[in-house]
């Protein structure tokens, strides 16, 4: 628990570290992928947002996925950081408009 701890703190200083020399749509971006990283990576691989884009399909779908997902995980997040979220898998992975 104290070592997933201090990967995610490690992962958010290098990230922070990142943050303050870009812009903010770096910063917004980076926000996401903390996220992703924190909560959503140890049982993802690149693999399931690569396969046929079975569930996420465009971006509304996408959206609904993060939706679903962070529901299921109790994280209570809040519609910037479900957006943030989907915007850093877009960006990574599936490229909808
Ligand atoms: C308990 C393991 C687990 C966790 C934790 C998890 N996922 Fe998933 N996720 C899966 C599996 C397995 C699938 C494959 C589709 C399915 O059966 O639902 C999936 C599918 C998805 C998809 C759709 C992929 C596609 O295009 O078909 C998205 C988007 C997604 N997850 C986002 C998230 C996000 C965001 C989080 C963190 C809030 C998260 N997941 C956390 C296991 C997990």
């Amino acid at each position: 628990m104290i070592r997933r701890y201090l990967i995610g703190l490690l992962f958010f200083l290098s990230l922070a570290d990142l943050a303050f020399s870009d812009d903010k749509t770096e910063l917004v971006s980076n926000r996401g992928a903390m996220l992703y990283e924190n909560h959503c990576r140890e049982c993802h691989t690149q693999q399931v947002h690569w396969r046929n884009k079975t569930l996420a399909t465009d971006w509304k779908s996408l959206v609904a996925e993060v939706t679903r997902w962070q529901h299921t995980l109790a994280l209570d997040w809040k519609r910037a950081d479900i957006d943030e979220v989907g915007r850093y898998l877009n960006d990574q992975f599936y490229h909808f408009n």
